[in-house]
């Protein structure tokens, strides 16, 4: 009887022991954390955004992630924006940081003789005025397929040359279609005959 107590007392604490090692490794705690996480980047991507959003046929989730990647990680900000912050909102300079909503993301800061291009969506809706194929083949390859000069070719295509596509060009399918998705939602910048649909 007592060796009986003693067997199920182990088994109960095996068990147990299992148990919480399951719990630790595929437990709802974790799957219920990444959830809630993605719903946090998405949240703070939405109200990160420096310029107000048209959601009109697009994917809300996925337009905040993309905000999410390009206002809080990618940077983009600052070599598409010229300049990148307004009058009296430059961080770099102390100030409270505010940025150039006018120019967001429009382009035209010069590298030297490299000048970066304008991203926001043309007449017809396209970031870049490229579609997501070409945007996606862009941001992975650094091809210029725009080939515009000056470009240094290697062997015999012509590689962006300022551009961080080795790094960007790392991101998954469903990061790159929300940048390309939160692009698709920003105002248009340039003239009229561009962003006139
Ligand atoms: C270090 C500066 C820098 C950063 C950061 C940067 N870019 Fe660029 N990008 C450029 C420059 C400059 C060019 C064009 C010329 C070149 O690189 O040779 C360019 C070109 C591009 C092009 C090609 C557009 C076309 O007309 O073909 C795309 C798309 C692009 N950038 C998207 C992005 C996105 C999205 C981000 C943020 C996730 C980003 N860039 C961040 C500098 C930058």
């Amino acid at each position: 009887m007592q060796q009986t107590h003693t067997k199920s007392a182990l088994l109960g604490v095996l068990c147990l022991t299992l148990f919480m090692g399951y719990v630790r490794a595929h437990g709802p705690d974790d799957e219920a954390e990444t959830a809630t996480e993605h719903e946090s980047r998405i949240r703070i991507g939405l109200s990160i955004s420096p310029v107000p959003l048209n959601l009109v046929k697009k994917n809300r989730a996925l337009v905040g992630l993309g905000s999410y990647i390009v206002n809080a990680q990618g940077g983009c900000n600052d070599c598409h924006t010229n300049p990148p912050f307004a009058e009296g909102g430059d961080p770099f300079l102390g100030q409270p940081k505010h940025i150039n909503q006018a120019g967001y993301l429009g382009g035209g800061v010069a590298f030297g003789p490299f000048v970066s291009r304008n991203l926001t969506p043309n007449r017809l809706g396209l970031p870049a005025g490229l579609t997501y194929e070409r945007f996606a083949e862009t941001m992975r390859t650094g091809r210029d397929l725009k080939n515009i000069p000056p470009a240094v070719p290697s062997e015999d295509v012509n590689l962006l040359q300022v551009m961080p596509w080795p790094v960007y060009g790392e991101m998954n399918d469903r990061d790159m279609r929300a940048v390309y998705e939160y692009l698709r939602a920003i105002p248009c910048v340039g003239s009229a005959t561009r962003c006139t649909p």
